[in-house]
């Protein structure tokens, strides 16, 4: 890079001015049109990353930059005292296409998770049940809030941040026999990701998911999907749970939900949420008609037929080309999930492959030390997938 670059320039003010807890690349991205990125110095790059599972359909999708336009001239912001036409459109749009039948917005994945555990509580409270506990698993993630970092089991999102929420345990995913130990008549809910994304994209099996939607149902425990990265087609499906013929009793949904527009939703059941009465609970920018307007036209092109066909059909072009490279012993492991793939490097370490890829043209994401996590635009062009599957080539030397 250029040393008076614009991205230079730009850059070092970044480092002045903003808290210390992120390492951004070294570039500043100026615009974006479908999976291509430019930056300041107009050096183009293909996205692979998708804002974290948040671009569900490209950037500046044209009906979603309408969806925004058209709302921004009618109506940008009312508050709770007063509802909106996008927000109740969007609730009912959710509930035909799933299980629940009411619906909580607020703005992010970690707000949508606190949410599900308040409802679970006021449920299992107003029923006069004395449950204390709410289960999580190993290596799961659920956002950052005090809350969060307690259900989730990072010790480096946690370092320093004690005390954290008491009543919470956390079981191995994927381990069926330990369930029965894990779940009882204390417990208040269970969270799990159908895919733990931020692990590395592992996926829960049938035979888990299954069994823990049983136990949970035989101590009247409730069973949280927490699909803030596996909504909205990412996996193939609409919402990740429907891979596992499973009913749960709550679902999170943020990210890919918003195209890039902040939301966050928790969508349950009428039994469950209706002791969430006035007063109980609440979100000053939740429900904001802005985002409603995007994420309805987002999840009104994903539910589209004929569009959860095409994601499983890019993700089989990801895999035929990662799967070579696999062969050339560059990459140890491929797992994947819809659009939604996990790469285990040989000997890189995953932040040397993002920064050789910067330099290429080419935005990842990771998923730990090692692992390349790819989460491009759900209507990535092809043509964008193989370009940017040639210059991961010609970074890890396959
Ligand atoms: C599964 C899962 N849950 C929750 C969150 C937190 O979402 P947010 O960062 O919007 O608070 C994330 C974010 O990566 C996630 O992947």
């Amino acid at each position: 890079m250029k040393v008076n670059s614009k991205n230079n320039q730009l850059r070092e003010l970044y480092d002045k001015v903003m808290l210390p807890n992120y390492s951004p690349a070294s570039f500043i991205p100026e615009r974006a049109e479908g999976s291509r990125l430019w930056d300041k110095d107009n050096k183009e790059y293909i996205d692979f990353g998708g804002g974290i599972a948040v671009n569900s359909l490209g950037h500046s999708h044209p009906e979603l930059v309408k969806a925004l336009a058209d709302q921004s001239k009618k109506i940008w912001h009312l508050s709770n005292y007063l509802t909106n036409e996008p927000a109740i459109e969007l609730a009912e749009r959710l509930t035909k296409h799933t299980f629940a039948e009411n619906i909580f917005f607020s703005n992010s994945g970690s707000e949508a998770n606190e949410t599900a555990i308040k409802i679970a509580r006021k449920f299992h409270a107003s029923n006069n049940e004395k449950r204390d506990r709410i289960v999580s698993f190993k290596n799961s993630f659920h956002g950052r809030s005090l809350l969060n970092i307690s259900l989730g089991s990072s010790d480096m999102h946690r370092d320093g941040f004690e005390p954290l929420m008491p009543g919470i345990i956390h079981g191995k995913y994927n381990d069926i026999d330990e369930l029965e130990k894990l779940i009882d008549r204390r417990t208040a809910a269970v969270i799990v990701e159908p895919v733990q994304g931020e692990a590395g994209v592992f996926e829960a099996s049938k035979e888990f998911m299954q069994r823990l939607r049983d136990i949970t149902r035989e101590h009247n425990a409730l069973l949280i999907v927490d699909e803030v990265q596996s909504g909205v087609g990412r996996t193939g499906s609409l919402y990740g749970y429907m891979n596992f013929d499973i009913v749960p009793d709550i679902i999170t949904s943020a990210k890919g939900l918003g195209g890039g527009i902040p939301i966050g939703a928790t969508l349950t059941t009428k039994t469950i949420g209706k002791f969430m009465q006035p007063g109980t609970h609440g979100s000053t920018f939740g429900g904001n008609p802005l985002a409603c307007s995007v994420a309805n036209k987002v999840v009104e092109i994903v539910s589209e037929e004929g569009f959860l066909t095409e994601v499983k059909r890019k993700e089989k072009i990801f895999l035929k080309f990662l799967s070579e490279l696999k062969k050339d012993n560059v990459i140890s492991d491929i797992r994947s999930a819809g659009l939604w793939i996990g790469c285990d490097l040989v000997k890189d370490t995953a932040e040397s492959v993002l920064n050789d890829s910067y330099d290429k043209g080419l935005i990842m994401v990771s998923a730990g030390a090692n692992c390349l996590r790819l989460a491009p635009a759900l209507n990535i062009p092809d043509e964008d997938i193989l370009k940017g599957l040639e210059i991961l080539k010609e970074v890890l030397g396959g």
